[in-house]
């Protein structure tokens, strides 16, 4: 293979993005983790599913950043679970600090690539990542509306008994329960869902997406998800290196678009070879402009607290 793809953080998240790339056999695979023994030994037995899977993709687990040198694509999920007795600003506050030193080690030996963070709390991660990257900031593509989204998708696709493949939803701001699901963009084969669901339908598929994240955690009693969060990073690391132009939901550093400025929050952006190559801006009604400034003022909250 002729591309690379580095996955930090050999976790949940990672392995299923890792293992996901490969079985594609879209770029050559290195995983690493602070852990010893776990990412090679992932990594190995990723490499080793590849001939059932047809796939001639390299995998290699490692703890070495030379490892990843050349990267094109970096996607990054390494940080810490909210543990008992934890704040959510101690949490913040730590995985800030892991984050910031994988940063550095990753513009290191692969200064050119464009990075995907997908650790949490998101929209704040990829403020630090941006700032200890010095990227431009179509270089730093958050993974979370992808996730989103899909969850959205799915939710759709059971109500209207529809193939998920019809659908296609719409969702703005920061990754929490504040995010922005907008039905009237939200389309079965180009039909609003307005037009197909009844307003308390629509409202508890919302209600449902936004509380997506959550409704996962309770079920799995420890840890979080990661089969679609891994598919969404993948979605995503697929744009990127076939060049899609695919516009798909990423956490930008926004510029004044949607009235909102210095900021990551999740639009919908065109992803290609370049990155973030363009943040595609329609106009929001009274409601749904609002809804977004809130949902923006909540990702502020947690970058004020880390001081960037
Ligand atoms: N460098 C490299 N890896 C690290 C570091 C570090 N400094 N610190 C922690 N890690 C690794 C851990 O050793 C662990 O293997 O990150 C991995 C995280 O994996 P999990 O705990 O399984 O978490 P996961 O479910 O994969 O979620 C990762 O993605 O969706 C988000 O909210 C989720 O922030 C979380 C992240």
């Amino acid at each position: 293979m002729n591309r690379k793809v580095s996955v930090i953080g050999s976790g949940n998240v990672g392995a299923t993005a890792a293992r996901s790339i490969a079985d594609k056999e879209l770029a050559d695979v290195v995983v690493l983790d602070i852990l010893e023994g776990v990412p090679q030994g992932k990594g190995l037995d990723m490499l080793e599913a590849c001939p059932i899977e047809g796939s001639d993709s390299r995998v290699l687990g490692t703890n070495d950043y030379a490892d990843t040198a050349g990267s094109d694509v970096v996607v990054i999920t390494a940080g810490l679970a909210r543990k008992p007795g934890m704040s959510r600003d101690d949490l913040l506050n730590k995985n800030a600090g892991i984050i910031r030193s994988v940063t550095a080690e990753v513009v290191k030996h692969s200064p050119d690539c464009i990075i995907v963070p997908v650790t949490n709390p998101l929209d704040a991660m990829c403020q630090v990542v941006y700032r200890a990257s010095g990227f431009p900031r179509e270089r730093v593509v958050g993974m979370a509306g992808v996730l989103d989204s899909a969850r959205m998708r799915s939710f759709i696709a059971d109500a209207l008994n529809v193939s998920v493949e019809n659908t296609h939803a719409f969702v703005l701001g920061g990754h929490g329960d504040t995010m922005v699901p907008l039905p009237r963009f939200s389309t079965v084969a180009g039909i609003p869902i307005t037009q197909l669901l009844d307003p308390a339908t629509v409202d508890a598929i919302c209600d449902r997406t936004a509380n997506g994240g959550a409704e996962i955690v309770k079920l799995l009693g420890t840890g979080s998800a990661y089969y679609a969060p891994g598919s969404a990073a993948v979605e995503m690391v697929e744009a990127i290196l076939k060049d899609k132009k695919k516009i798909l939901p990423c956490a930008v550093y926004l510029q004044g678009e949607y009235g909102v400025r210095d900021l990551f929050v999740g639009v919908p952006v065109k992803l290609g070879a370049g990155g973030a190559e363009q943040v595609i801006e329609i106009a929001l009604e009274p409601g749904e402009q609002a809804a977004l400034d809130k949902s923006a003022a909540a990702v502020k909250e947690l970058v004020d607290v880390l001081g960037l």
